[in-house]
């Protein structure tokens, strides 16, 4: 989760968002680059007598600065494609969350077993216990095997939401008469915290998404727990 002073990117827990990390370090690199030349070529514009006897044309320079911006955005355009294509890949999930965006909480359906679901709200500050996070924590959360291939589907009761978690590099509209479907695969164990990011109602800012990261022995312990009571 991300935590004091923490201004970049969430450290990832999938390889999706480790690839959209490689990605976003990439176009940085090259917008440094643009900003340093472009900077250099201002600051020394303050320095140019405007006066040059022979100046009419520069054919050549010309040529220069139409096609190598456009060869520079090829290089920021093939990686996000195929990143693009990459997040839209679903390589046969283990498991299926259906995740409901009401206003304003989220509910949840396992519907592998047994059709398992439950409400999810925010713990509200005056009844947050000491090592809860303010805002973030929920009651009930989600538990997920790690190691899977994990399929969810996004749909919403009322109004637009958005299911998005940093860490995992997710982040799905939930559209009322829509279904909506993204994939995942988390690779480590721990909480991730995430947060409805579709301006939905006054309460849009209260409305997190925990998941608990599990091996798969502790999930399935948890889950026939919950089809048993
Ligand atoms: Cu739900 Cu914002």
């Amino acid at each position: 989760m991300s935590t004091w002073a923490n201004l970049g990117l969430q450290d990832s827990a999938s390889p999706l968002m480790e690839q959209l990390i490689f990605f976003h370090d990439h176009a940085l690199l090259i917008l440094v680059m643009i900003t340093v030349l472009v900077g250099y070529l201002m600051f020394m514009l303050f320095f140019n007598k405007y006066i040059n006897r022979f100046l009419l044309h520069g054919q050549l320079i010309e040529m220069i600065w139409t096609i190598l911006p456009a060869i520079i955005l090829l290089f920021i355009a093939m990686p996000s494609l195929r990143l693009l294509y990459l997040l839209d890949e679903i390589n046969e999930p283990s498991i299926t969350l259906k995740s409901i965006g009401h206003q304003w909480y989220w509910s949840y359906e396992y519907s592998d077993f047994n059709n398992i679901e439950f409400d999810s709200y925010m713990i509200p500050t005056n009844e947050l216990s000491t090592d809860g996070f303010r805002l973030l924590d929920v009651d009930n959360r989600i538990v997920l095997p790690m190691n899977s291939q994990i399929r969810i589907l996004v749909t919403a009761a009322d109004v637009i939401h958005s299911w998005t978690i940093p860490a995992l590099g997710v982040k799905v509209d939930g559209t009322p008469g829509r279904l909506n479907q993204t994939n995942f695969f988390i690779n480590r164990p721990g909480l991730f915290y995430g947060q409805c990011s579709e301006i939905c109602g006054t309460n849009h800012s209260f409305m997190p998404i925990v998941i608990e990261s599990v091996p798969v022995n502790y999930f399935i312990k948890w889950i026939s727990n919950k089809v048993n009571s």
